[in-house]
Formats: structure tokens, sequence, C-alpha cells
């Protein structure tokens, strides 16, 4: 039987009639950018999340930085992030001259540790940047605590977290702005790129929404200097028509992800869940010290595992510069060594599931 880490075929086929009807509609509408299917998307988006405001983007890269211009992030300033993470939310940072700071994680739940956060902060940190790994939130409420006594703001990496709650309250409204993620991978993924930001400071709402489109409130008018990134109306009539599934998307991810803990717990370090959040399992992510050795025999079986992240960003030849040797952050080192994310994709077959379990099973036996 043949594992595959992810079937975006599976996923999209039950779909396709509805996604030829969206291109029908929009080729038709001559609108390829932003535009109406877009303004429905967001609003859509806006009603989800329960915030006054979604903005539509190119990518969730592209959302980060947007949002850190409109914070006003520039050289000189810092923000502090976790060293765990894509490579995305530190390469906004630095691409605005600014510097990252990173924060250690909790070692069960890989999302940033709050009681590491006041050893971060300088006079020079001007955002915390908590990143929703694998789709679990952070501590929201102590890391907006820490933040306000500070006059810090939060920017939220929510790229891998579409639809899930802290404290029964969806991420997505929960710091000053959130950032998500479309890549055709993610919970909630596109046909291509796509991002999303969302708040309900009208300030930040009016920059954000100025800066993906030139700094121009109105035609061949620029009040800013912006950039070019917008999302495609045609992905925007595309995610709509996912939307409406993704909370059953994240159920069946849920279904997996705990018939996996069930299966799995004598054997490997499963997904902790905070008792303040849900888990829609992004990723279902293992740990265990014979990392290399249980993949190389899953690969071998035909199950398509990954590793999110392999090296911890400060490790990264790109961020030597930082000069933040071994040892910094040994959280997200030791993590590095020792995570693996296994298939729990929602259309993933119960007999599928049930052969991951027996193969690593195997393998420990
Ligand atoms: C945590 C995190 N942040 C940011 C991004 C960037 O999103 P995108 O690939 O849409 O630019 C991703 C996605 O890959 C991510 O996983």
């Amino acid at each position: 039987m043949k594992v595959p880490q992810i079937d975006l075929w599976a996923h999209h086929e039950p779909l396709m009639k509805e996604f030829h009807q969206a291109l029908d509609r929009v080729v038709k509408s001559n609108q390829f950018i932003l535009g109406q299917e877009e303004k429905d998307f967001e609003a859509a988006c806006a009603s989800y999340f329960g915030v006054k405001y979604a903005i539509g983007v190119g990518n969730g890269t592209d959302a980060l930085g947007i949002c850190l211009r409109a914070l006003g992030i520039g050289p000189g300033d810092e923000v502090i992030t976790t060293p765990f993470t894509f490579i995305a939310t530190a390469e906004v940072i630095i691409a605005l001259g600014a510097k990252p700071v990173f924060a250690d994680i909790n070692p069960d739940t890989y999302n940033i540790d709050p009681d590491k956060l006041e050893a971060a902060i300088t006079d020079k940190t001007k955002v915390i940047l908590p990143v929703h790994l694998y789709g679990q939130a952070a501590l929201m409420d102590r890391i907006l605590e820490i933040a306000r006594s500070h006059n810090i703001k939060v920017l939220e990496d929510a790229a891998q977290a579409f639809g899930s709650t802290y404290k029964n309250k969806k991420v997505g409204g929960l710091g000053d702005v959130t950032i998500f993620s479309f890549f055709p991978t993610k919970n909630l993924g596109a046909l291509g790129d796509g991002g999303l930001i969302t708040t309900d400071n009208d300030e930040l709402y009016e920059k954000c929404r100025l800066i993906r489109v030139h700094g121009s409130p109105k035609k061949y008018y620029h009040t800013l200097i912006g950039q070019n990134s917008r999302l495609d109306t045609l992905q925007a009539a595309f995610l709509k028509i996912k939307l409406n599934h993704i909370d059953s998307y994240n159920g069946a991810r849920v279904a997996n992800g705990t018939a996996y803990s069930e299966g799995l717990t004598d054997v490997v370090k499963t997904p902790a869940i905070h008792p303040d959040c849900n888990h829609i399992y992004h990723q279902y992510t293992i740990r265990t010290p014979k990392r290399d050795e249980l993949k190389a025999f899953l690969n071998e079986s035909e199950i398509g595992v990954g590793v999110h992240y392999p090296y911890p960003l400060h490790h990264q030849p790109v961020l030597e510069y930082l000069g933040l040797p071994q040892g910094s952050y040994p959280e997200s080192e030791a993590a590095a060594k020792e995570v693996m994310s296994l298939p729990v994709y929602p259309e993933l077959a119960e007999e599928q599931r049930s052969f991951v379990i027996t193969k690593i099973k195997e393998f420990f036996s």
C-alpha cells in the first residue's frame, strides 16, 4: 500500500465541477486582479473569523511583510519570533532591515515559550511574531499581556492554523493583526499562491490595503511606497468554494490525528494539545530520537513523511551572521533532530492510517 504525504488530487477532485464554473465566471467577468469574487472571499473570511477586516494578498510571506511595514518596522528595530518555523517568518524581518530576535520554544507544543519572551525584549523591540505551528495556537493571553505591558504589537503567523482556536476563539482575531497562507498544501489551500491578513484595527487595515497595491488609494495617485501583492480573482473564487468545507477538512485531520495518537502513544512522543487550544493538524508531528532511521524505514514502505523543520533558523547558513552558536536555543535544536510529520490529509483512508501505525510499531518492535 502507498501512503503519500499529501494527496491534493483526492482533495480537489470532488470540487472540479465547481472550479470549472468559477473559472468560467471569472474569465467572463474580465476581472482578474482583486475584483468582486475577491471582495466576496474577503467578506466570507472576515465573517468566518469574526473580525472587521480581511485582506487578500499574493502569499503568506507577502502578508507578513506587508503587516510589518504597516507596523512601521525598519532598520534598527527588533522583532521577536521563534527559531523553530519556516524561513519566511524571519526572512521578512530581515528584508526590512530589522533584526530577528529569537525566543525558544516549549518542547511539548513546539510553539514560542512565553516564559522566554521577557528576556528577549529590549528598547528596540517593536513586534512579537508568534507562529501557530502545525495548527495549534501559541499561548496568546500570556503573549498579549507581555506585549501590552511593553507597548509592543503582536503579529501572528497563522499560515498553518486556518480554523484553529484558542480559548474557543478562532485564531485570526486574537492579536493586533494575523496572517494566513493559502499555499496549496495548507489546510485551506489555493490552486497556486495566496495569502490573507486579518485585523480589527482600522489604521492597520488602511495601511495594509494601501501597501498591497502600490500605496495607491485611487488610480495613479500614491500616498506611500507600497508593493504589488494582490490575491488573484481566480484564486479567490477557488478558495471561496473550499472555504465552505474547511471545518470538515479540519475535522477529518483531527480524526486522523486522534487515531494516530491512540495507536502510537506507547512508541513515540505524540502531539501535546494545550488545554486552551485545539489542534487542526496542519502537520501531525511525532518525536523520537530514532527519527532518521524511522523516516528511512517508512520511506522504504512507500509512506511519505516530512521533517518540519530539520534546522532551527539560527543554524541556517543565511542567518549565521547573527552569531548564535549551538546551545543558543536548546529546545528548538533538539526538536529539529527528532520531529517527523506523518500523512494526515483529510482524504487519508482508514486502511492507510492503520498501515502507517502498524509500520511504525513494527519499526520499534
Ligand atoms: C509558518 C509559515 N509562515 C509563513 C509561510 C509563508 O507562506 P507562503 O508560502 O504563502 O508565502 C509559511 C508557508 O509555507 C509557513 O508555514
